[in-house]
């Protein structure tokens, strides 16, 4: 009940209150439900002396006071809960920003300066005590949500270049506490999306990416709650998520007063960028928040901040259409006349967008040929990709093409003529990932040649939709063409040449739609999210499996954006045999496809199928865009798992539980909505399975959260889905 008053609450948009007092010299940014409170202290350092549940404006802070030192080795410098670090005098915690000048000098000590308040943005400017190098931390508040983004950008106005050996986006400080615990996702391939947690100690966990880009080993976002706050609605959580795609890193660490300190950027292994005298370095974005809602809570003021704020079409982001892809059908045997009678298939059960995946160009017929050609194959499309559109487009549906335009196969007109273009270190090898090379991106001839080839394809064709996939990480990241104390500026140059790549697409065909995947997952985060439409979670579409993956999933991304097909059973990846039913019912929770073998469907398939999507395309606003409840999550090796999505304007619920197996005669758990009003009536409708026959066919939000509902379901792999409506006028 507490949350129907809080969601209601939320509805109402607010604007953040930037705030400061010359007096105490104190900055507070408040929001609807959080509060963030900094301030000048003696030592001109700038101190974080708040972060949290929403303050009333009748508390002031009095002026900010460096931390007491701890004996000679832990002065005030390295015990001071700083919103932005130099590494320079006596600082051992991790710094916000290393740099060496060209004389040698590896000292750097920031001081405020000054300040400015624009709308709900605060930027705070920050100097060295000597040199002539200058950072502005930039905060931008949501005034309902309560999530900052915050940033940092590096002026060099010194007479010469200086090198960032390491440099965070923001330093977030939490209160000061013993009891913390982290969360974070950790992954592989075809098992992405864990949720670990482990209490935080004094010392430092890095989660990271050494990769290149993004990686599924550790996603980079992060959650902290306090031990023992075991009930997922419940409790204070600090939680964020760093807006790159390239090598990242985010350190969490407690110091020797047992202060707790999160830093993230680019990551700093093997990192060196170059700022040339008048230039300026502008680090990626790091979004946090805090919600009092536990983990739930977090995760629901993440999806309705990329929702709002993140996504293509932010506020309102078009809702995922039901798509269609052949790869696990058909691999790589694709050809205009498979490909038209798939699209026939798809068309009769309701799907509106039919995606051709990969071996559709060059000579690709298998992953050891082809990448880099992006000319169609004449083999398999003699007319061109023209026919096959316009038949796509005679069956009502938009056509979408994958691509890998970052890779390049050795095997390829584009390798033989331009060997010079992989990331590579001269006299090395070049070691291969499925038998494919990554393109040095950072390069402005390659980057002319991935956006013309995009760019011509978009323009010739008719496409809505590209599937950009990413199937390998980097190996010799060598930058041979520029200067030595240039070369490691790859990292950061190859993801910003990505993001501008993508957003000239964007910008030249605003009606094509992208989506990012990477042999799966491994390349989501809030940076790609900003210009990509959806995203690819998993290559693992066993439905059970998916369970988790999902779950794991939607701890930091909205189920909007997270893609899941109904694919063929037994699944290629465990061989587990599941109905089509409970296929469609685990992808159903996030943004449906298909990418079953058609042709091997009864025709019994087709009409479930027909009539799953049919009932989708009726949720699937509440579903892409609503309030995300795990009722039971799929964890610790739990025989249920129950999600809730309520939409926005908490006008419906949708509930989606899954059994494993059940076990001496325990019926399966009452299930007890969240999210609802209490006080209005709503009428339940079964959209598949059975409901247990004393449930009422309406009651109160009170009913349906405190009595709860049961719901028939025995058996192994069984699976339904319910919704409750609101009644109007409140019978
Ligand atoms: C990896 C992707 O995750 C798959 O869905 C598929 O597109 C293959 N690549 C194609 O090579």
């Amino acid at each position: 009940m507490l949350f129907a008053a809080t969601s209601r609450a939320s509805a109402q948009a607010s604007k953040a209150n930037i705030r400061y007092n010359a007096t105490t010299r104190v900055f507070r940014i408040d929001t609807a439900r959080t509060s963030y409170i900094m301030g000048v202290n003696e030592a001109d350092q700038v101190q974080n002396l708040y972060w949290g549940h929403r303050l009333p404006n009748s508390d002031e802070f009095a002026t900010a006071k460096s931390m007491p030192g701890a004996a000679s080795f832990d002065p005030p410098i390295t015990t001071t809960p700083e919103e932005y670090t130099g590494w320079g005098g006596m600082l051992y915690v991790e710094p916000s920003l290393k740099v060496t000048f060209p004389d040698g000098n590896r000292d750097l000590v920031l001081k405020y300066v000054s300040y400015k308040i624009d709308g709900d943005q605060l930027s705070l400017l920050m100097k060295d005590i000597s040199r002539e190098v200058y950072v502005t931390l930039n905060y931008r508040a949501d005034g309902e949500i309560g999530i900052l983004r915050r940033s940092a950008e590096v002026e060099n106005r010194t007479d010469g270049p200086i090198t960032i050996e390491q440099v965070s986006a923001a330093t977030w400080n939490l209160p000061r506490g013993t009891d913390y615990r982290l969360r974070y996702l950790t992954g592989r391939w075809a098992g992405e999306w864990t949720i670990q947690q482990q209490p935080i100690h004094p010392g430092k966990t890095i989660l990271e990416s050494r990769r290149g880009t993004t990686g599924a080993q550790n996603n980079p976002w992060f959650a902290i709650d306090h031990e023992g706050d075991n009930d997922s609605e419940r409790g204070g959580v600090w939680f964020g998520a760093l807006g790159w795609s390239g090598s990242w890193q985010i350190s969490i660490e407690q110091d020797m007063l047992q202060q707790v300190r999160v830093n993230g950027g680019p990551n700093s292994f093997d990192f060196a960028y170059r700022v040339a005298k008048g230039g300026k370095f502008q680090t990626p974005e790091f979004y946090a928040g805090y919600s009092d809602e536990g983990i739930g809570g977090a995760s629901r003021l993440l999806h309705r901040y990329e929702i709002d704020s993140i996504l293509p079409g932010a506020p309102k982001p078009k809702l995922r259409p039901v798509l269609y892809n052949s790869w696990e059908a058909t691999g790589f045997d694709v050809n205009e006349a498979g490909q038209m009678a798939l699209a026939e298939k798809a068309a009769s059960i309701g799907v509106e967008r039919f995606v051709m995946d990969d071996g559709w160009f060059g000579q690709r017929k298998d992953d050891r040929a082809g990448l880099g050609d992006w000319y169609v194959n004449p083999q398999k499309f003699p007319n061109g990709l023209k026919p096959l559109i316009d038949k796509v487009h005679s069956l009502n549906m938009d056509f979408g093409l994958w691509v890998e335009p970052e890779m390049v196969n050795p095997d390829s007109d584009l390798y033989r003529k331009h060997p010079d273009w992989i990331l590579n270190f001269p006299g090395r090898p070049h070691t291969e990932g499925r038998n494919q090379l990554v393109l040095n991106l950072a390069r402005p001839d390659v980057r002319a040649y991935v956006f013309g080839f995009l760019d011509k394809l978009l323009t010739d064709n008719q496409i809505a939709f590209l599937k950009w996939d990413y199937n390998r990480n980097w190996s010799e990241p060598g930058w041979p063409a520029v200067p030595l104390d240039e070369q490691k500026d790859v990292y950061v140059d190859f993801t910003r040449n990505l993001y501008s790549i993508l957003s000239e697409l964007r910008a030249k065909h605003p009606s094509v739609e992208i989506e990012s995947c990477s042999g799966g997952g491994s390349r989501v985060d809030l940076g790609i999210m900003r210009l990509t439409d959806e995203v690819w979670p998993s290559d693992n579409t066993d439905a059970y499996d998916r369970l988790l993956i999902q779950n794991g999933f939607t701890y930091a991304y909205s189920p909007g954006v997270m893609m899941a097909w109904v694919t063929d059973s037994p699944s290629w990846a465990n061989q587990r045999a599941l109905s089509l039913e409970y296929r469609f019912l685990s992808s159903m929770q996030g943004s449906l496809g298909i990418g079953a073998n058609l042709n091997k469907w009864a025709p019994e398939d087709f009409a479930t199928a027909r009539k799953m999507i049919a009932q989708y395309k009726t949720i699937r606003e509440t579903v892409q865009r609503g309030e995300l409840y795990r009722l039971i999550a799929p964890e610790h090796g739990s025989e249920q798992s129950v999600t809730e999505s309520v939409a926005r304007d908490g006008h419906e619920a949708v509930v989606f539980a899954f059994l494993h197996s059940s076990n001496e005669l325990y019926p399966y758990p009452r299930l007890h909505l969240r999210g609802l009003d209490p006080d209005t009536q709503y009428r339940i409708n079964v959209l598949d399975g059975r409901l247990a026959s004393d449930t009422p066919e309406h009651a109160s939000g009170a009913y349906w959260m405190d009595r709860g509902i049961d719901v028939d379901l025995q058996g192994d792999f069984r699976a339904m889905t319910f919704r409750l409506e609101r009644i109007n006028g409140n019978q």
